[in-house]
């Protein structure tokens, strides 16, 4: 057979099939027309891929690819036919569907009430010129410990305070350099910031943090926290003070009144702990202080022309205040009443 015979028998049988489906005017005729055409055993396309044997092998690539053209083609107007008869099909509707029934009501989905306090978060920060920066949740000891001026043998490095990753090298009980964990507090982000960007700095982060405690009320072994950095030339702690009331005053709602005690951080001299004044009564929402030398000489900066306030915050603990959540692990339960609530 001749390349020309066969692409025309080809383009006379594309003519008919698509007539053919569109004249069909039920699921019972469009399943004759595409066992005509289309069927496997017998049928037109059976026939003409069968004259393709008799193409002199020269031209049998042009007929392959116009064998193709037909075949999706056809297969095409098929598919367009069957979705307009209904979808069905062969069987056509499914006649046990009763479109007169009510719908099932889709669940839909909104953001977790952490997810939402996050954003609230960086909002109001936003507006005093922070901006968000973020750190792994799996962390090096350089960047947990080590640069924010927590030695070796401190005890915030127990294994047992810390979720270490499993190494080959874990042998002793002791932390090894090298080695990986969870993070257990966002001020690894204060490094990070710092060893990549030059002042002035003024960022937060907003994170997922991790230490081994039993869940209770108001602890659970992952938690987030709030970080905040500000470093540039002259940052006393009236600035720290000042950006911290004006947050919680923000977030919180009213005129907070906040106060600082006396505390020990090895990454600030001095260091705070954070109470603001809610519902007539002081809490306690996180630490700060001055960035400590040491910890701007482990980045490269020089302590004696730059100085700067970090502060961590606990996000649980601020979202549960602000909407009167009294058990921390209603968040992580996956109950949707609870959820359903934000
Ligand atoms: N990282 C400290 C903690 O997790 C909080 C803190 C952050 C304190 C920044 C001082 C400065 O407890």
């Amino acid at each position: 057979m001749s390349l020309e015979s066969f692409l025309s028998t080809l383009d006379e049988l594309e003519q008919e099939a698509l007539a053919a489906f569109d004249a069909a005017s039920d699921a019972g005729a469009l399943e004759e027309s595409r066992v005509r055409f289309l069927g496997a055993k017998k049928g037109a396309l059976k026939d003409v891929q069968k004259q393709m044997g008799g193409i002199d092998p020269s031209d049998r690539k042009a007929a392959g690819m116009r064998l193709n053209e037909f075949k999706s083609k056809v297969q095409a107007a098929f598919e367009t036919s069957q979705s307009i008869l209904g979808g069905g099909g062969e069987a056509g509707i499914d006649p046990s569907f009763d479109a007169t029934l009510p719908g099932i009501q889709p669940n839909i989905g909104h953001i977790h009430p952490i997810t939402q306090t996050i954003n609230h978060l960086m909002e109001i920060m936003g507006r005093m010129g922070f901006e968000a920066a973020e750190g792994p949740e799996v962390e090096d000891p350089w960047h947990n410990f080590v640069a924010l001026n927590i030695p070796e043998d401190h005890p915030a490095r127990d294994p047992l305070d810390n979720f270490y990753l499993a190494t080959a090298s874990a042998t002793s009980d002791r932390a090894i350099e090298g080695e990986q964990l969870l993070r257990s507090q966002t001020s690894t982000v204060q490094i990070r910031v710092m060893e990549r960007r030059q002042p002035p700095i003024r960022v937060i982060s907003l994170g997922r943090v991790y230490r081994p405690d039993d869940p209770d009320a108001t602890h659970f072994p992952m938690f987030h926290q709030m970080e905040g950095l500000y470093v540039d030339e002259h940052v006393t702690m009236a600035n720290l003070k000042t950006v911290l009331r004006v947050f919680a005053t923000n977030y919180l709602g009213g005129d907070v009144q906040i106060r600082f005690r006396p505390s020990f951080f090895p990454f600030t001299e001095p260091s705070v702990e954070v109470d603001f004044l809610w519902n007539d009564q002081w809490i306690e929402f996180g630490g700060a202080g001055m960035v400590d030398p040491a910890v701007f000489e482990a980045v490269g900066y020089d302590p004696e022309t730059v100085s700067g306030f970090a502060f961590g915050l606990g996000v649980e603990r601020l979202c549960m205040r602000r909407h009167g959540i009294t058990d921390i692990r209603d968040l992580y339960s996956g109950d949707l009443r609870f959820l359903r609530q934000f």
